[in-house]
């Protein structure tokens, strides 16, 4: 008997399971396979990045998950202790509403929770301080700019008390100083609140310095190539980005994408 192996973690702890998830598209009388057999499990507080091709079905596999679409074939369940949760968004551009305020974008994210108007706006004003936004809460989105839109976002989801984050390329649209900056805060806050985080980015970089685990998913239909674990310890410096495990770790994931990204671009 092999003693030094862990029990797996019972299927009731795990935050969110995916089990064999397959997706057609019915477009133009032509049905498009988005995903393909895809299947998935997060520990409860782990941060995970899929990255994959474009258009191999990595939104569509978050909106699933997020109830936001119908799979056709397979299950999903998110659960918190066992009970059926949803799970808060976090969207590349426009998942902030631009006739609300700063403050009333935060506070939106609460609506479901039971709690008063008055004990809604302390809670989104207690995040916009943890992001920095204390001074814009009664601004609108249109005069931040684009980290500032993202940071409301960002505290948007974490604010609404959902233990499970789903983030489709939440950083894609910022410029690259801005996203070194973001990247830090974002790794801070999970740090501090330990929530399920699944992101996607098309970032090689970001995801090793962000997660637990990097999905790499082929091209379409969208199927898992491989669940790769990173080795760095936390809390991490971000001059992880130098050492050669780093650049190994990097051109392993280049490998396994370079083909499918070459057939997706040479099919857009
Ligand atoms: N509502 C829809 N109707 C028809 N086809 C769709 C729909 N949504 C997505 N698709 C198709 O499903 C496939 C997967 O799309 P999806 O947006 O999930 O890819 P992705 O991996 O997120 O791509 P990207 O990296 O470009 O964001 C694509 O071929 C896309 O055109
Ligand atoms: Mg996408």
């Amino acid at each position: 008997m092999n003693a030094a192996a862990p029990p797996p973690a019972p299927a009731e702890q795990a935050a969110v399971v995916a089990e064999d998830v397959s997706k057609v598209f019915f477009a133009g009388g032509e049905a498009v396979w988005a995903l393909e057999d895809f299947s998935l499990t997060l520990e409860p507080g782990s941060f995970t990045c899929i990255v994959g091709p474009s258009g191999c079905g990595k939104s569509t596999f978050l909106r699933i998950l997020g109830g936001l679409e119908e799979r056709t074939v397979g299950t999903v369940s998110l659960t918190d202790d066992g009970q059926r949760i949803p799970a808060a968004f976090v969207f590349q551009e426009h998942g902030v509403f631009p006739w609300m305020t700063v403050l009333d974008n935060v506070a939106f994210g609460l609506r479901m929770s039971g709690a008063g108007k008055a004990e809604r706006e302390a809670t989104a004003r207690d995040w916009l301080a943890r992001v920095r936004l204390t001074d814009f809460a009664g601004s609108y989105p249109h005069q931040l700019s684009g980290g500032m839109r993202q940071r409301v976002a960002i505290a948007r989801a974490f604010a609404t008390g959902s233990p499970v984050l789903l983030m489709d390329e939440p950083l894609g649209a910022l410029d690259a100083q801005t996203r070194m900056l973001m990247q830090e805060e974002l790794i801070a806050l999970w740090e501090q609140e330990r929530k399920t985080v699944l992101m996607v980015t098309h970032d090689i970089d970001e995801a090793i310095l962000l997660s637990d685990r990097v999905i790499v998913m082929s091209g379409r239909p969208g199927t898992l190539r491989e669940d790769i674990t990173v080795p760095f310890e936390r809390p991490r410096s971000f001059d992880i980005e130098r050492s050669p495990a780093f650049g190994e770790l990097r051109a392993r994931i280049w490998n396994l994408l370079r083909d499918d990204a070459r057939t997706a671009e040479e099919r857009a």
